[in-house]
């Protein structure tokens, strides 16, 4: 983790050619033979190989440090990991607390959007906060207290004139983009600082592109000409989809400020085959469509809400038209897969939603008037399982 925050990978893929211990010591400005403990640990987690070439040791990433880990690769992995580390391994310290209240001690919703939900609850312990004044979007944001040495997360999109994410992703060597750029070398020695929502989104992401290609083609949606991805993020599944069914136009339907990060981070986005509205789905005009897609949006609510949204969805598709849901399902026994159920963990810590079995989700869909319910379960370690049902004719 110390790795990515410093942008240790970053330097040695830039550099073109391994680098000693010394070299590497002498970028970061590091001790010489302290550095060299450090990458050997790193070369024994197979982040980094290790070679002796032209009589030196030298150092160079492995192909999977390469692939994932570097920030001008994309996707990438960093923001999953510094996600992982810097809110949700936090968080757990307030387990005891949602224990005993049966309540989430913060709604990443809310962070995302610049607010708590609920300003009673006590100050996170664990996580600062910090509203960027100057940016017009985060007026009136909510600001939480209690510095943590070495986790900050500034809310928002980024003020105008620095390319919107710039400085979103920071570490104490430097200022990482999110947009694949180099690292920028001139340090100034801050604590690693980043903007939630790009994190959550970036991190969202890189959970999401190994399963996006098997998720639109677990079904054959080609029948379907107008796809709406409701709470559809950064538009990866929308993207994913375009890329699949070339006939398909997709809209991404998100809250403004979601849609306005979504296209300062992802500017292919702005194909002709995808577009983005921004609104409400609780309270705006939702588009037309003959397909909704759902991803990882109902696990977040609560089950009134869930209501609402699906009876708004029903009532928007035509006859014989689609709803799309993608979530990892719990086992009946609710105690599998492992992944299902600490996100499920997780979840109760985080929002007011919860994750469900395959069987919970037939009985949502069956309750609203869905008919055809398939369920198609996603092997191995990831997020997803894909739900298909139709508003009958
Ligand atoms: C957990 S994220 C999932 C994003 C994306 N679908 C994915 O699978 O990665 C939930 C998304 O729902 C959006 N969302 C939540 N409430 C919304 C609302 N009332 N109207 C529109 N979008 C909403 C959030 O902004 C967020 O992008």
């Amino acid at each position: 983790m110390y790795g990515l925050e410093v942008g240790l990978f970053d330097e040695i893929e830039s550099n073109g050619e391994p680098l000693t211990a010394a070299g590497i010591a002498r970028k970061f400005n590091y001790d010489k033979s302290t550095t060299e403990r450090f990458l050997n640990t790193l070369v024994s987690l197979d982040l980094l190989d290790k070679e002796v070439h032209k009589g030196n040791v030298v150092y160079s990433n492995t192909a999977g440090t390469t692939k994932y880990l570097t920030r001008s690769r994309r996707p990438a992995l960093i923001a999953s990991a510094m996600s992982e580390f810097n809110v949700i391994l936090p968080l757990l310290s307030n387990l005891t607390s949602t224990l005993k209240s049966g309540k989430a001690f913060i709604d990443m919703a809310n962070i995302k959007a610049g607010k708590m939900l609920n300003n009673e609850n006590p100050p996170m312990k664990n996580i600062h906060i910090e509203d960027q004044k100057d940016t017009a979007h985060n007026k009136g944001s909510h600001t939480e207290s209690s510095h943590t040495p070495g986790v900050n997360c500034t809310n928002g999109v980024t003020p105008n004139g620095t390319n919107g994410i710039s400085a979103n992703i920071t570490g104490t060597n430097g200022t990482h983009t999110t947009n694949g750029t180099h690292p920028d070398k001139a340090s100034n020695g801050s604590k690693p600082a980043m903007d939630c929502s790009a994190m959550i989104m970036l991190s969202m992401d890189g959970l999401t592109v190994p399963c996006a290609p098997v998720l639109v083609k677990a079904f054959d949606l080609s029948a379907h000409r107008t796809a709406v991805d409701l709470g559809g993020g950064s538009g990866l599944i929308g993207r994913t989809l375009a890329s699949h069914y070339p006939e398909m136009n997709i809209t991404v339907f998100d809250l403004p400020s979601v849609v306005q990060l979504a296209k300062k981070l992802y500017p292919e986005n702005s194909s002709g085959q995808v577009n983005f509205v921004a609104g409400n789905f609780f309270e705006d005009e939702i588009p037309d469509a003959d397909l909704y897609v759902l991803s990882h949006v109902i696990h977040d609510m609560t089950e009134k809400q869930i209501d609402i949204l699906l009876k708004r969805v029903y009532n928007k598709l035509p006859p014989g038209g689609s709803l799309l849901i993608l979530e990892k399902t719990l086992d009946e026994m609710k105690d599998g897969p492992s992944f299902a159920v600490s996100n499920d963990l997780i979840m109760s810590l985080i929002s007011t939603g919860r994750e469900r079995s395959a069987k919970e989700y037939r009985e949502m869909l069956e309750e609203q008037g869905f008919t055809n319910i398939q369920i198609r379960l996603v092997g191995g370690y990831n997020y997803f399982d894909a739900i298909l049902s139709k508003k009958p004719f």
